[in-house]
């Protein structure tokens, strides 16, 4: 961290993965990551902090986080109505979130720069047997299967930036301009309960959000909270020299460095290793960052890397985004909870139920089903109850568009219909009614959570008595050595 500097990731040192090299012209690498570094900054430095401190309370059982959005945006999907229906989709799984969790929902967007992809093989085979360059998001090169799509185009870094300040900008309006209206949002919701199969499930739960609500008008209960909101931006740091390019100094914070490509920034599953290049680079900003927990990760690494991207223990900067997959959570997932705790990092803990579920469907096409999913989920929150910790967040993958791309959910996509709307560009979404599901099942087990408390404490998360519901008394280890 002393020699940090927003360059100091090439050293040849680290271990720098998933980095295209097959540039036909290098100089006009240069000329385009030349242009990003005169552009405007994305987001602001002092945005990123708030951030921080709405996941600080997210650490200490005051707050729940849903991440969401695609898991490769393409710059042709990028449409007006298309950012509408996403933003439109998380804040009503935010709405059922915030009344089941008790406490606020933080909203952070995979949205507005998710444009790199991390891939397992470096080329792909086309239908006649011909190898090309594999994906690897719009920020380098086009999903369409041929040699002159696949080979990266500097133009695209620039293209990237440009259509990540679009996103933004639209997203900026639509969060503060009266779409978040929370009455509105519930509104949909209840649209949503009617015409579901799970319908009568979902009424109960749907019911009671009415009557809080109609009660808050009555007594004309009422604050800005509840006609606009947040939704932050985040993004896998993927491609080290667009984040690089983007990364400045907070002239109202003693000069510190923020990737201002986003609010959030995280490192996923394939560059985590504690001597990765990109470990070493987000180790140097002061944003609030991710990093993605898989089931081969020891308890002494993690160790090691909390240190390294958390040495002052500062609660909100680092969220540990556990991916498991469903038949190993319960085992690999406990030791690292332990690991954490006893090294007091005051992370906020996070649970993605796509990325250790993802299998080929019968009809060939990449797919995760709604239960398995579901299934992860129910077992982290147990997890954590077990461990006395607050379980933080919900890490998805989803869109708000009509897509067929995950199975089940309760209006029964299955493997023949797989096919009909599939259109990722990379890992298969939840569409808008299956991540409605996710959100209602979430908020059963969140409840059921509440109930059940902690095994050393007892019922904690408190609906059960009176009064209505105190802040959970997790052992939630939040000491920072500083203070
Ligand atoms: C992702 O989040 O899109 C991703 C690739 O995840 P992971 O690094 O966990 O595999
Ligand atoms: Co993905």
């Amino acid at each position: 961290m002393a020699n940090w500097t927003p360059h100091s990731w090439r050293d040849e040192s680290f271990d720098l993965r998933q980095q295209p090299t097959d540039w036909p012209d290098p100089d006009a690498l240069d000329a385009a990551l030349k242009e990003l570094r005169g552009m405007p900054p994305l987001i602001f430095a002092g945005e990123a902090r708030a951030l921080k401190n709405q996941l600080a309370r997210a650490a200490s059982g005051e707050a729940f986080v849903l991440q969401a959005g695609d898991c490769a945006e393409t710059f042709e999907n990028l449409t007006a109505d298309r950012v509408r229906d996403l933003l439109k989709t998380v804040l009503q799984v935010a709405v059922v979130l915030t009344y089941s969790a008790g406490v606020p929902v933080v909203k952070i967007g995979r949205v507005a720069g998710q444009y790199a992809k991390p891939r397992s093989s470096p080329v792909e085979t086309t239908g006649d047997g011909a190898e090309v360059p594999t994906y690897r998001g719009d920020m380098i090169n086009r999903v369409h299967l041929s040699e002159e799509a696949r080979t990266p185009d500097p133009e695209n870094i620039v293209l990237a930036y440009h259509q990540a300040a679009s996103t933004l900008n639209l997203l900026r309006s639509f969060t503060k301009g009266g779409f978040a209206d929370l009455a509105a949002v519930h509104a949909w919701n209840m649209a949503f309960v009617a015409s579901s199969n799970e319908g009568r499930r979902y009424e109960a739960f749907a019911g009671r959000i009415d009557a809080a609500l109609r009660f808050m008008k009555t007594c004309q209960i009422d604050s800005p909270a509840m006609h606009e909101t947040d939704l932050f931006t985040s993004h896998e740091a993927l491609f080290l020299p667009y984040e690089e390019a983007l990364t400045r100094q907070d002239s109202t914070a003693n000069d510190a460095w923020y990737d201002c490509s986003a609010h959030m920034l995280w490192i996923g599953t394939r560059t985590n290793a504690l001597t990765s290049a990109h470990v070493e680079f987000l180790s140097g900003v002061g944003n609030p960052i991710g990093l993605k927990v898989g089931p081969d990760m020891t308890s002494q690494d993690l160790r090691a890397l909390c240190d390294r991207l958390d040495p002052d223990r500062e609660p909100g900067r680092l969220t540990l985004v556990s991916r498991m997959g469903s038949d190993l959570i319960d085992d690999r997932l406990p030791p690292l909870i332990e690991a954490v705790a006893e090294e007091s990092h005051p992370v906020v803990w996070m649970c993605d139920p796509m990325h250790g579920n993802t299998v080929t469907s019968q009809s060939g096409l990449k797919t995760r089903h709604f239960d398995v999913v579901l299934a992860e989920l129910a077992q982290y929150f147990e997890v954590h109850r077990r461990c006395g910790t607050w379980p933080g967040g919900i890490h998805l993958e989803l869109t708000g568009d009509n897509v067929t791309e995950c199975i089940g959910g309760s209006d029964q996509v299955r493997d023949d219909d797989l096919h009909l709307h599939y259109e990722t560009a990379c890992d298969p979404r939840l569409n808008a009614r299956q991540s409605l599901d996710l959100a209602f099942r979430a908020a059963e087990l969140l409840e059921a959570l509440q109930t059940a408390g902690t095994p050393q404490q007892g019922p904690v998360f408190g609906r059960a008595a009176p009064p209505a519901r105190e802040l959970p008394q997790l052992r939630v280890v939040h000491p920072n050595p500083r203070s």
